[in-house]
């Protein structure tokens, strides 16, 4: 590659003159598109250490588009009515062309959605990318999530089955338990005293245009704030300024490489990975033995004849398992809430001095591995019944870890023993 500080000499080959007059027409007309293109990609200098965990930040966007252009592909069909919601979505897979291949990838994408989310914010974990000065990013990351949280929670209602409508019953009642609003606020939600034809058409119409838009915007504010600053990497040290910069550039730091070509090729793999995964899913194994797709939501919404099990989708049980270990409603309620407010502020509960996880001590290590398995292990309590009283027991016990792993963060990551970080990124090269 060319270095960037370097002038381009005009072209001789006839192709490229061609390409180069169009790009010039283009560069007169938007002046600002060409410089935006360098800042975010062939200028965005990143550090060359990335390793595996920071596949997750493309392959998020990857999913995005897919749900967003699989969405606009089942809204062509699909019928917004508590009438028809659910015989639209069996013609869908039944008779419009490639209907089930198109509902499919949207409802495994929902699925690897959330999966590729939590193995990205667990990357921030790792390596302490929460740190100042990427605060901002890791707050609009937190924005997100609440967004997407809310937005699978809307799409999940509009098939209309069972699970769509008993879901959708028990989570917004849950704003029952507020003193005094709470009733009002129920209803308002619903526009009705059940969820009804008022409930399904406004979900759509958040489901399918307020929300998208919302987490558009949040993921351009997130990566515009991320290149503001620059990213974090495995090792969780600053990139170094030298007094040449780097092959590329000679003010960019040294230890970077160019976004592109380098990451976005590297990103191709992941995308590989994904792909497969997602083929193999959505060929095999759609309903993911009930996670992805539950049973009941098979069987056409009926108010009268409650489901045996009301649980949400995967995603949310661990939340949800602490709603139901709480015994009193309205804490249950607030303990849920709050487990998901509380990692808004991460960035400033960690007081350790180093950022990444490589050069924290053993009980830094320790915790955060506790804390992985104490989610994963909610998330399961939260998937069953909930009727075996140990199981209540050990969920108390691991709700109560995941608030004091946040809640002690401040000592523990100030008392812990860390490691001398290197002076400069470490590559295995
Ligand atoms: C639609 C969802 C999301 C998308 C499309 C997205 C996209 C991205 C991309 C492309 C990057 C740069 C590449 C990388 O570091 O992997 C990034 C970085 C980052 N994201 Fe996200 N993100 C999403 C959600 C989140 C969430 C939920 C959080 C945490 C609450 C988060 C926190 C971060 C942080 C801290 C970084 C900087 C990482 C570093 O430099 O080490 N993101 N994101």
């Amino acid at each position: 590659m060319a270095n960037v500080d370097d002038k381009v000499s005009a072209p001789n080959n006839p192709v490229i003159a061609v390409i180069a007059a169009a790009r010039a027409w283009f560069d007169d007309r938007t002046p600002g598109l060409m410089p935006a293109y360098r800042k975010h990609m062939t200028e965005y200098f990143a550090p060359k250490n990335f390793n595996v965990m920071y596949y997750f930040g493309s392959l998020a966007m990857l999913v995005l588009v897919n749900q967003i252009v699989t969405g606009i592909f089942l809204t062509m069909h699909y019928k917004p009515s508590a009438a028809e919601a659910f015989s639209s979505v069996e013609y869908i897979m039944r008779d419009v062309e490639w209907g089930w291949l198109i509902r499919y990838m949207h409802s495994t994408g929902a699925s690897l959605f959330f999966i590729v989310v939590y193995l990205h914010m667990f990357r921030g974990l790792m390596y302490g990318s929460y740190q100042r000065p990427r605060e901002l990013v890791w707050i609009l990351g937190m924005l997100i999530y609440l967004v997407l949280m809310a937005e699978a929670f809307l799409g999940y209602v509009l098939p209309w089955g069972q699970m769509s409508f008993w879901g959708a019953k028990v989570i917004i009642s849950l704003f029952g338990a507020f003193p005094v609003i709470g009733n009002g606020l129920t209803e308002w939600i619903m526009g009705d005293y059940l969820p009804s034809d008022a409930t399904l058409n406004r979900f759509f119409a958040l489901h399918v245009i307020a929300l998208p838009l919302v987490l558009l915007l949040l993921v351009v504010l997130h990566l515009g704030a991320l290149h503001e600053v620059g990213s974090n990497n495995p090792d969780g040290v600053d990139v170094k300024y030298g007094p040449k910069g780097n092959r590329w550039s000679k003010t960019a730091p040294a230890d970077t490489i160019p976004f592109h070509p380098y990451y976005t090729v590297k990103d191709i793999v992941g995308v590989g990975f994904l792909l497969l995964l997602a083929a193999f899913i959505i060929f095999f194994a759609p309903e993911f033995g009930g996670w992805f797709l539950e049973h009941d939501n098979f069987v056409e919404a009926n108010p009268l004849v409650t489901p045996a099990h009301i649980k949400p989708v995967w995603y949310y049980t661990p939340y949800y398992a602490m709603l139901r270990v709480v015994p009193d409603k309205l804490a249950g309620v607030l303990v849920m809430f709050g487990a998901i407010a509380i990692l808004f502020f991460v960035p400033w509960l960690d007081r350790a001095r180093v950022k990444s996880y490589r050069y924290r001590g053993l009980m830094s290590k320790v915790l955060l591995g506790l804390f992985a398995i104490a989610f994963v292990w909610l998330g399961k309590i939260g998937a069953g019944p909930g009727t075996d009283p140990v199981e209540t027991i050990i969920g108390r016990f691991l709700t109560f870890y995941y608030f004091a792993f946040f809640l002690t963060m401040p000592l523990w990551t100030k008392w812990d023993k860390t490691k001398p970080v290197p002076e400069r990124v470490t590559t295995h090269d």
